[in-house]
């Protein structure tokens, strides 16, 4: 049997592990939500490199695994070199489904929904240049989406009129003819039905998720597993949880077990 490191910010990478579920049944899960450093939208990419690096590193010391997943945009376009560099095993990454976008618009005008550091990364520009450069792009570098996103799987319900205000720049009076929407951020396709509510209809949302479980399902298909016998699932926060009860009905319905402070906790106290 074989077991992924599913690893973001927060709840985010949930949407990942969600579809990974969909793709990959059979496979064990160990997923690490640092919300002791959520957002991460506000860290350097120093700081961020320096972080994911330990806590991928730690976090395979408890729950070893066979690959790893960083279900995180504003990491992913940043770490994947140093990562791919330190751990001998498949490491994914997710970026915006910028290509997706330049395939599907009929208008060409795109809205690009990120985080504020994402939608600046050098890495997002080169993908527009390359796969959307005839389409205009409305970039929103959004913190506060995040957040929503955050609450809602605390049970806190999601005021639409406050995410319509948020999404005026797309959807208001006399915003241009968006027609595809790119979610670079893993938080987002927890709110869909709620972009979908507040949209005009037939707006094609990308969510990238899918296109990284068959990713996942592919490289572990070409590697040896590293342990033998049944494995866990487990959930970890590196910071304790709020709106636990929540969460963990949430988790439940993802098959996963409650959240459990991540072990390391001590030691990233004192870093
Ligand atoms: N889920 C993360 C992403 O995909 C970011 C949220 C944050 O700022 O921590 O970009």
């Amino acid at each position: 049997m074989k077991r992924a490191l599913i690893i973001d910010s927060g709840v985010g990478g949930l949407s990942v592990a969600s579809a990974v579920r969909t793709t990959l049944p059979e496979l064990a899960i160990a997923y690490v939500a640092d919300n002791a450093w959520f957002p991460y939208g506000k860290r350097s990419e120093a700081e961020l490199t320096d972080r994911l690096v330990f806590l991928v590193e730690r976090s395979l010391s408890f729950v070893p695994c066979d690959a790893v997943v960083v279900a995180c945009n504003t990491a992913s376009t940043v770490v994947l070199d140093a990562l791919r560099a330190r751990f001998d095993m498949p490491i994914v990454g997710v970026v915006p489904p910028i290509k997706t976008a330049g395939e599907v618009s009929r208008s060409r005008v795109v809205g690009l929904l990120a985080t504020e550091a994402t939608v600046t990364r050098p890495y997002v520009q080169r993908l527009k240049e390359q796969f959307a450069a005839d389409c205009k792009i409305i970039p929103l570098g959004l913190p506060r989406l995040a957040e929503i996103a955050e609450e809602k799987l605390r049970g806190i319900p999601v005021n639409r009129e406050e995410l319509r205000e948020l999404l005026r720049p797309l959807f208001g009076p006399g915003a241009p003819q968006v027609d595809t929407v790119v979610l670079g951020c893993t938080h987002y396709p927890l709110l869909l039905e709620d972009f979908k509510a507040i949209s005009p209809p037939g707006v094609h949302w990308l969510d990238s998720s899918p296109a990284i479980a068959r990713r996942l399902a592919q490289v572990l298909s070409e590697v040896p597993p590293r342990n033998d016998g049944p494995l866990e699932d487990a959930v970890y926060f590196t910071a304790p949880v709020e709106g636990a009860e929540a969460l963990t009905a949430y988790l439940a319905t993802l098959r996963f077990p409650a959240p459990q402070l991540w072990p390391g906790n001590a030691e990233l106290v004192a870093r």
